[in-house]
Parts: C-alpha cells; sequence; structure tokens
C-alpha cells in the first residue's frame, strides 16, 4: 500500500515538474537570469535583501525580466516607467494579490485586506476607507496627529534615556490607533495596549515568511493541511488569537469624532467580522511602516546636517518660536521635499507587496499569463539615474523648482511617492501616512538640532547608511543613537502647551 502512494507521489510531482518546464519553454515572458531545471531560480534568492538582488538583476536583464520559483513565473519591474506602465496604466488586470496559501488561507483566513484579490468585500473595504483617508478627508486626523508631534517632541526632550526608535514607535502606534479605535495619546512611560497585536503580528510575519511555507512550495499539500486540524493548529491558534484581540478592540472603539472610518461600515455592507479585520488591517498597515519611515528619516538628517540647517532656517523664518502646524505647510515646501526625498532614498518597503495577474496581457511584444506574480521593485525604481540624478545622494531639492516650491506632483508616474505602491493596491493610507510624517519631521526639525553620540573618546557612534535590518515586509536601520538638543528657549513648556492644545 505504501508503494503504491510513493510510486503515484512520484508520479505526480514527474507530471508537475514536466508541465513546469514546457510552461517555461513555451512562455513569450520577458527572459530572465537562468535557473536550475524543476526549481528555477529558487536557490539564488537571499532570504534577506532580495530587493537589492532583484535590482542587480534588473541591470543585466533591464526593467522587465522573469524569474521562476519552480513552475510559477514572477515577473519583475525595475523601471519606474515599466511600473507605470504595467500596474497603474493595466491595473484592471494586474491587481490581484498572489495565492500566498500558508499566509492568506491558513493564517489570516482570507480577512485581512492586504493579501485579498479584488474580490467585492475588498472593493468594499478599499471604498470605505477611501472615504475617510482621502487627500480631504484626512485632514480631519490633523489636530490629532500635531498634537501627538508635540507629544513625541516632548518625550525626546525630557526622556531621551528611552531610545528614538523606541519613541517614534509609540508615536506611530498612537496617531494610527486613535485614527482607527478613538481614544487617547498612548503614553510612553505606560503599558503600551498595541503591543498584543504587534506580537502577534511578529509571530504571524515570521510563519508566513516564504522560506517558512513549504505548502506554497509544494501546494498540492493544500487539502491534506485542511484536511487535518493538528497540520493547520500554529495557523488556527494565531487566528483565535488575533480575531480576540480584532474583536475586543472593535468593540470598545469609541464613538469618537475621530473614528469616523467606523461609522462607514454599515453604509458599504461591511459586515461587523469585516469591519474588526479591517481597522486591524489599517493598525497593521500603517503602524510598522510610518515608524521606519521616521527611523529612515533620523539617520538621513543625522548624515546631512546641510538639509536640517536648510529646513530649519525655513522653519523658523515662518514659525520662529512657536511650534509648527499644517496650515504653515504650504510656506514649509523644503519639510515636504524632505519627507519625499526620506521615502525616496530608502523606502522602507523596498518590493511593495506583490501583485498577481488576473487575465493573461501584452507589453512591449511579450505575452504574460494570468497567474503570473508581479514583483514591483520600488529600490530600483527608486535609484533609476534617468529619473533620479545623482539616486544615491540625499537631496530633498529634487522635489523642489529653482524657487523652492514643490514641484506638482507627477500625475502619471507619481514619481515623487513610489514607496506607496502601485495601481488599484496603492496603499490605502498615503495621505495620512504623508500628513503624520509631515508634522512629526516638522516638530523635531523646528525643535532640535541633531547630533550622533560620542563614546568615551569623544568620538561620534555613526550607524552608516546602509546599515539596515531586513524584517521581512519592511527595512530599517539598525537600532541607533541621536542626541536631541533643544533649539528654542522654554522649549518644554511650549511643547507642553501644545500637547494640551
Ligand atoms: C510611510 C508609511 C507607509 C508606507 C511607505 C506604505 C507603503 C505601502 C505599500 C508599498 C503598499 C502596497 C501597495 C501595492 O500593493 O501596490 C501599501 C499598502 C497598504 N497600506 Fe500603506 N504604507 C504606509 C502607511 C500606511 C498607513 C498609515 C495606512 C493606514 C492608515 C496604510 C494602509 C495600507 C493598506 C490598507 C494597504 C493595502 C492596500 C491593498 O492591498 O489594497 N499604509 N502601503
Amino acid at each position: 500500500m505504501f508503494n503504491i502512494s510513493a510510486i503515484l507521489l512520484v508520479l505526480i510531482l514527474g507530471i508537475v515538474a514536466i508541465r513546469g518546464e514546457m510552461n517555461k519553454r513555451t512562455s513569450r515572458l520577458p527572459p530572465g537570469p537562468p535557473g536550475l531545471p524543476l526549481l528555477g531560480n529558487i536557490l539564488q534568492l537571499p532570504s534577506q535583501f532580495l530587493y537589492r538582488k532583484l535590482s542587480a538583476w534588473s541591470d543585466r536583464y533591464g526593467p522587465i525580466y522573469t524569474i521562476w520559483m519552480g513552475s510559477q513565473p514572477y515577473l519583475v519591474l525595475g523601471s519606474a516607467a515599466v511600473s507605470a506602465d504595467v500596474l497603474d496604466r493595466m491595473s484592471a488586470v494586474t491587481s490581484d494579490r498572489p495565492p500566498m496559501i500558508k499566509p492568506r488561507v491558513f493564517f489570516f483566513k482570507d480577512m485581512i485586506l492586504m493579501l485579498q484579490d479584488r474580490t467585492l468585500t475588498w472593493r468594499a473595504q478599499r471604498r470605505s476607507i477611501h472615504a475617510s483617508l482621502n487627500i480631504h478627508a484626512a485632514t480631519r486626523y490633523n489636530a490629532m496627529q500635531a498634537q501627538e508631534a508635540a507629544y513625541l517632541a516632548l518625550g525626546l526632550l525630557q526622556h531621551p534615556e528611552k531610545p528614538f526608535r523606541r519613541q517614534l514607535h509609540r508615536f506611530a502606534a498612537s496617531v494610527i490607533f486613535r485614527a482607527v479605535y478613538g481614544g487617547d495619546t498612548i503614553q510612553l512611560l505606560e503599558i503600551d495596549p498595541t503591543k498584543r497585536i504587534e506580537e502577534l503580528t511578529e509571530e504571524g510575519m515570521h510563519a508566513v515568511m516564504p522560506q517558512n511555507s513549504v505548502v506554497d512550495i509544494v501546494p498540492f499539500l493544500k487539502p491534506l493541511i485542511q484536511r487535518v486540524k493538528w497540520f493547520r493548529k500554529q495557523a488556527d491558534d494565531w487566528f483565535g488569537e488575533m480575531d480576540q484581540e480584532a474583536k475586543r478592540r472593535y468593540d470598545k472603539a469609541l464613538p469618537t469624532d475621530v473614528n469616523f472610518l467606523l461609522n462607514l461600515c454599515s453604509k458599504y455592507g461591511i459586515t461587523k467580522h469585516q469591519a474588526m479585520w479591517m481597522t486591524m488591517a489599517l493598525f497593521m498597515a500603517g503602524q510598522e511602516t510610518s515608524d521606519t519611515a521616521l527611523c529612515i528619516f533620523g539617520l538621513a538628517m543625522l548624515h546631512h546636517p546641510e538639509a536640517v540647517s536648510t529646513a530649519q532656517r525655513q522653519l523658523d523664518a515662518v514659525c520662529g518660536d512657536r511650534p509648527p502646524t499644517f496650515e504653515d505647510r504650504e510656506k514649509l515646501p523644503f519639510v515636504d521635499a524632505i519627507v519625499k526625498e526620506t521615502l525616496r532614498w530608502r523606502p522602507g518597503v523596498p518590493l511593495s507587496l506583490p501583485h498577481r495577474a488576473s487575465e493573461e496581457f501584452e507589453y512591449r511584444g511579450y505575452v504574460i499569463p494570468a497567474g503570473t506574480v508581479i514583483l514591483d521593485n520600488v529600490w530600483s525604481q527608486t535609484r533609476d539615474p534617468a529619473v533620479y540624478k545623482h539616486p544615491e545622494s540625499f537631496d530633498p531639492t529634487r522635489f523642489l523648482d529653482d524657487s523652492g516650491t514643490l514641484l506638482p506632483a507627477t500625475a502619471d508616474t507619481h514619481l515623487d511617492q513610489l514607496g506607496f505602491g502601485h495601481g488599484r493596491r496603492v496603499c490605502a493610507g498615503r495621505d495620512f501616512a504623508l500628513n503624520t510624517l509631515f508634522i512629526a519631521c516638522a516638530y523635531m526639525l523646528w525643535a532640535f538640532r541633531f547630533e550622533w553620540p560620542v563614546d568615551e573618546e569623544g568620538k561620534e557612534i555613526v550607524c552608516g547608511v546602509d546599515e539596515f535590518q531586513d524584517t521581512s515586509v519592511t527595512v530599517s536601520p539598525r537600532e541607533f543613537g541621536v542626541v536631541l538638543k533643544p533649539r528654542k528657549e522654554g522649549l518644554e513648556e511650549t511643547l507642553l502647551a501644545a500637547v494640551k492644545g
């Protein structure tokens, strides 16, 4: 009996492998790096900093090429122009997500918006998020974001012993938590109510990493796992806990003016269970990304005192001794340019999230079959010398005209916002995030001089511009120290008053 099963298994594997090889040979996908028979390029892919390897291949194979994971093709987009064509202009057929069986089916049970295909449920959720977070609606959160930025600066001033990253993390969590669930600032010295969500997110992310997912490499194991409870135990337990946490947070949400979003769910036909997961998705998508961008901002400021000085001259001229506000934004284009350049110079989500072709389509004479996974290599795109002169330099002026005014956004390719992805899947919290980053950076630049800490011999303890760590979706600088010296007389009182509002 065992022998027959083993022979059958080998036969099935053989058929699948031969079919995969035939597909590769007859495909009209753009060429890419040669791989091994059956395995494709799997063994050439590093488990960390994958975007760097894919960028190196872009230099060799051009802005659009294919790699293979076994018999599954992955189309890699390495220039802003190609990405705009494929993911923006052809978004009607390039906006699904890959099957990602372990994360989607077993861990999230298809409840999380980021991993859903363009289903009716996904559309309803995107519509309700758009209604509350579009560029106009997002301004309703400005007062809360400004208060949080004041509290961030106050924390940095009063508690220099608390690591910079820890304080940014609290700020990012508090802003998104309050926008979604209402309530007050998460205090720096108190227990963080978002801790459990973050622990669960980290646990989930680790488990769903491609190298930890056998079923995504051998998809025909899916029915077996679905039938045998024991195989699913880790995923089921994780989902159970996350589901409870999502419900607890949702039920406790305050019907304040700020958490406007929840009121929209019934209008768009979103059930309570879906709304619980949608709000959780917003928190998960918004917290780490914003925290990462701010950390990269800190690193950039330490390496570029000239950018800091220019921004501070503008802030002093506009605000003097009072803190910056959203009303000052038009007169502070250099701060917005710093935010845009931070997101370009070291994009925190360098490979965006993968898309998938829902139908076959043609592009530049190639034929891309339905089911092809599409990797939006934002890292390559933001280093394209044809678009960004001296791409490795941190230069906010690239987003300004000769008079120092912000250049208009390029509607067609949105070159100033590549870090937020593309097409119909473009980041749902983009405008909200840009507001958060603007006010936080404006406050920190207005309030402090940025200096490296020094060791016992007075030597600066520097973190290099490439000393990054990869945490699967986001990449961010390794932990580094920063000394923030107040620039204003009576800064503490001014910040205390700004926090009170
Ligand atoms: C600096 C901050 C942020 C960055 C760099 C960022 C980046 C991204 C990227 C690259 C994607 C994938 C886009 C694609 O697939 O083409 C994405 C998706 C998403 N982001 Fe953001 N994001 C940020 C902040 C936020 C915030 C604050 C929120 C919520 C308020 C948010 C909510 C979402 C959601 C819900 C999605 C999934 C969209 C979908 O699958 O349809 N993000 N983000």
